[in-house]
This record gives C-alpha cells, sequence and structure tokens, in this order.
C-alpha cells in the first residue's frame, strides 16, 4: 500500500486552516503556536516528510534539506522567503512557496500605522499616561510632526509599496518610490513618482523601507543613507532588519541625523531588550507583526496548506519563488 504523505508544520495552527491537507496527508504540528521549533526536532521531522509547513523563523539552509530524502515542498508562511535557501532547494528539485497578495492591505495598513506612531508619539504619549506621569494639559505636550501633506518616499515598490502608497495620497502627501524597475502602473494608479535613491532619501519626510530581503539589498541603509536624509525625516522598516545596518541607524540617531525611526523587523528576532535601538525614545518598535490580523494570519495559514496540497496532488502552486518544474 502506498505510503500517506507526511507533513510537518512548525507551529500551532488553527485546525480550520488545515482543510486542504485533511484527505492528503498525515499532519503534525510543533505544540506551541508562540516558540519556533527547536532544530533537532525540526531536523528529525524533516528527516520523514515529504511537506513541511514552515514560518520567517525557522532558518531552512542547505544542512536541513540535505537531511529530508522526501521532501518536495517548502511552504512558508509569509510572503518574504529569506529564511529559506533557495539555491539549495533548486538544486535538490524542492518547491519554495510563499503566501503573497492575500496580506498585502494587512500589511500596509500596519506600515502606515507605525509611520503615523512614528510621527505623532502615539507609544511615547501612551507609556506617558500609563506611568501616572502626566500631570497637566500642556501647549507642546508630546507634539509630534505632521504626516498629512508631507513626502513620503517608498524603497521597493511591490504590491504592499503600491498600497502603502494609495493609504499615502489619501493623505494629501506626496509620493515619491525607489525600486530595482520603474512601476510605470503603480505610478499612474497612485501618483507616486520614481526618484533615484539619493534623491528619495534627501526629499522625503518618511522613507519607507519595504525592499525584500536579498544579496543585492542587504544592509542598503547605513549611516551614508541615514546622513542623506533630512535631520527632520523619519526612517520606517516594516520588511526585514536585514536590510539595515543597525550600528549605522544607532549613530544617527545619537548623531541626530534624523528625527526618528518605527521599526517592526529586527536584525535578529526577538531583539534583545538591551539593544542600543530601543533605548530611544523617538524610536517605535514592534514584535514583526507586519501581516498580524486574525483573519489574514488564517487565510495565511490556509493558502500554505493550499501550496502543499497542490504539489501532494502532483500540480504546481501559482506562489512557487524557485526555478523547480
Ligand atoms: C512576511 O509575510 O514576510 C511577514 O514578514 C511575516 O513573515
Amino acid at each position: 500500500m502506498r505510503r500517506k504523505p507526511y507533513v510537518f508544520i512548525t507551529r500551532t495552527l488553527p485546525d480550520s486552516t488545515l482543510e486542504p491537507l485533511l484527505d492528503l496527508a498525515r499532519i503534525s504540528m510543533w505544540e506551541e503556536a508562540d516558540k519556533p521549533v527547536p532544530r533537532e526536532r525540526l531536523e528529525k521531522e524533516a528527516e520523514e516528510a515529504d511537506a513541511i509547513l514552515t514560518m520567517v523563523s525557522d532558518p531552512v539552509d542547505r544542512e536541513l534539506l540535505e537531511g529530508a530524502p522526501n521532501l518536495r515542498v517548502v511552504s512558508n508562511m509569509g510572503v518574504g522567503y529569506d529564511n529559506i535557501d533557495l539555491q539549495a532547494a533548486d538544486e535538490m528539485g524542492i518547491i519554495v512557496c510563499n503566501t503573497p497578495d492575500i496580506l498585502t492591505e494587512t500589511t500596509a495598513d500596519l506600515t502606515f500605522a507605525l509611520l503615523l506612531a512614528s510621527a505623532r508619539r502615539i507609544t511615547e504619549a501612551s507609556d506617558l499616561v500609563r506611568s501616572g506621569n502626566w500631570r497637566e494639559w500642556g501647549p507642546l505636550l508630546m507634539a509630534g510632526h505632521d504626516v498629512y501633506g508631507k513626502t513620503i518616499g517608498i524603497v521597493g515598490m511591490g504590491r504592499i509599496g503600491t498600497g502603502v502608497a494609495k493609504r499615502a495620497s489619501g493623505f494629501s502627501m506626496n509620493v515619491l518610490y525607489h525600486n530595482r524597475t520603474r512601476r510605470k502602473e503603480t505610478e499612474n494608479e497612485t501618483g507616486a513618482a520614481y526618484a533615484p535613491l539619493d534623491r528619495l532619501l534627501k526629499e522625503s519626510d518618511f522613507v519607507v523601507c519595504l525592499a525584500p530581503l536579498t544579496e543585492e539589498t542587504k544592509q542598503m541603509f547605513t549611516y551614508h543613507e541615514f546622513r542623506l536624509m533630512k535631520r527632520s525625516a523619519f526612517f520606517i522598516n516594516a520588511s526585514r532588519g536585514g536590510l539595515v545596518d543597525e550600528r549605522g541607524l544607532v549613530k544617527a540617531l545619537e548623531d541626530k541625523q534624523i528625527a526618528g525611526a518605527g521599526l517592526d523587523v529586527f536584525q535578529e528576532e526577538p531583539v534583545d531588550p538591551g539593544h542600543p535601538l530601543l533605548s530611544f525614545p523617538n524610536v517605535t518598535v514592534l514584535p514583526h507583526i507586519g501581516s498580524a490580523t486574525v483573519e489574514t494570519r488564517k487565510r495565511m495559514a490556509q493558502l500554505a496548506c493550499r501550496n502543499i496540497a497542490y504539489v501532494l496532488k502532483g500540480y504546481r502552486p501559482k506562489a512557487v519563488v524557485n526555478r523547480v518544474d
């Protein structure tokens, strides 16, 4: 009798999201929703698995893939897939999928929320109230900076960047963008204007990083880039921490080269509570929650399961990100 395919899922997902796999496979899940699966357990599961459903926090490297003789698909629950060694997967004929589109608007909402929170000092002001230190109303108490009518510079004009540009035009902002390739359609749709990176950095009041993490974009924001920004400008990152040289950002904040930052992502996650970036009151920090709404996370889990189901049935899912046929 043919063995039923085995699927390992690296976090506990709601049962309702597993539906596409129920008749097709034996499924097992790491027993925790909020803690990553230990490496030894992942390696052990990979030895048997036909498919693994992974998260941004699971490094899927060559060594893991080499120890997985039956593996046909790695389905990452996220639009980013920089945690996976694509080259190794290509060489081994393993399909890698992601979950694009369904998280676009949710992540654009959070990116814009982070921009607003940074400009208007929302978390700082909330902390003032909660700590009991709000003694009097004051004309400049917790005064922030305007967002409407300012210039936003979006670095990485993909689907999420386009969503942020649409929100920005609702705030009557002037929208600049920088991208590997020019996006004429997006320009027409959002009124965004293409700018070389240097110009974007010099002219924007909010520089928003949404480019994917690749060999080309790694550490693309260094002290040099922050120094090109206006001293009154904010840097917002909702992509990956790896795009930023964090030491350069700390120095730019110390030297007051920029007015502040809003960060949903860090080089190392979870970020160490003693990290110097967390010591600045003008840095708003979040725990990588760009796509974290109940609705969207469920849709992402379902799509990640559907991607596996396609492969197990012998079809090619739409969301394949590597070159395997
Ligand atoms: C994504 O979808 O890439 C989010 O950052 C979560 O991993």
